[in-house]
């Protein structure tokens, strides 16, 4: 999947609802390459539909309906001729708990390419050069490197959600999908963290849900805020927090509500 245009993702008009209660609306949203978007918003605004929009995951739930287009680096998702296998690959999802499979590191990170099984990417040097290149864009090939056979559920978390990064990485993925990916994470581990995600800008876009302003004003480049299932404002970041253009979003970052 390859497309020239400066956004990876862009919303047309998207609408969904879950049986009869619309959780987004109308929402236009366009996600820079290479940049880290946050999502933020008060609880039930809509933030993790619409990441979840943007690699299809929510028609796994019961009775979702959408109208409206997603593009996602060029292609249109729910045009039947996409395919989800390669719309995956493109576009990794990284979760609020971290959750690596209960096997070693080391398969861990090759999961992904055993699973979708080119031959030519199953060679064992091609799998040991992937593991190590992985672990290294996360920072945990020094700590890891003598261990590649322990489990990885006996990781602390920190190295574990730098793990479930890491695993994405060898499909090449354009876009980085994370759903509150500190909130199970103490200070230091969401420094940790935080760091990563400026250190994987530009190689990828990533986009980002967050409870925690603080973190949003850190980390990211651009930021939508969200209420009610609308999308109320999408600035630079620096324009929302000092100059927030919706009286709405002036409330939010004050801390009126959410
Ligand atoms: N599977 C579902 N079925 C029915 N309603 C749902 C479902 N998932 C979410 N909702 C509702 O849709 C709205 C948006 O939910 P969503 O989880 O996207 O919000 P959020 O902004 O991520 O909230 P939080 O900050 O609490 O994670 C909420 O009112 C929620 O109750
Ligand atoms: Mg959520």
């Amino acid at each position: 999947m390859t497309e020239s245009s400066e956004y990876c993702i862009e919303t047309l008009d998207l609408n969904l609802w879950y049986g009869s209660f619309q959780a987004l609306k109308h929402i236009n949203a366009r996600i820079r390459r290479g940049r880290i978007t946050s999502l933020i918003g008060p609880s039930g605004c809509g933030k993790t539909t619409l990441l979840r929009c943007f690699n299809r995951v929510n028609e796994r739930y019961g009775n979702v309906r959408t109208t409206g287009d997603v593009r996602v680096l060029g292609q249109n998702l729910y045009d039947p001729q996409v395919s989800l296998v390669e719309l995956r690959k493109a576009v990794g999802l990284v979760f609020q708990r971290p959750n690596p499979l209960p096997i070693s590191i080391y398969e861990n990170v090759v999961f992904g390419l055993r699973i979708h099984r080119d031959r030519s990417e199953l060679k064992r040097a091609r799998l040991d050069q992937a593991v190590e290149e992985a672990l290294r864009s996360v920072d945990l090939w020094d700590s890891l490197k003598d261990r590649l056979r322990d489990r990885a559920t006996g990781l602390q978390l920190e190295q574990q959600q730098k793990l479930c990064i890491a695993r994405l990485l060898p499909l090449k993925p354009e876009v980085i999908l994370m759903d509150e990916p500190c909130s199970a994470l103490d200070t230091d581990a969401t420094r940790g963290v935080e760091e990563l995600m400026v250190s994987l800008a530009g190689r990828y876009a990533l986009v980002v849900v967050t409870h925690n302003m603080a973190q949003a004003r850190r980390v990211s480049d651009e930021c939508i805020f969200m209420l009610m299932g609308e999308l109320v404002e999408h600035s630079r970041t620096e324009d929302l927090f000092v100059n927030p253009k919706d009286p709405r979003t002036a409330e939010y970052i004050e801390g009126r509500y959410g």
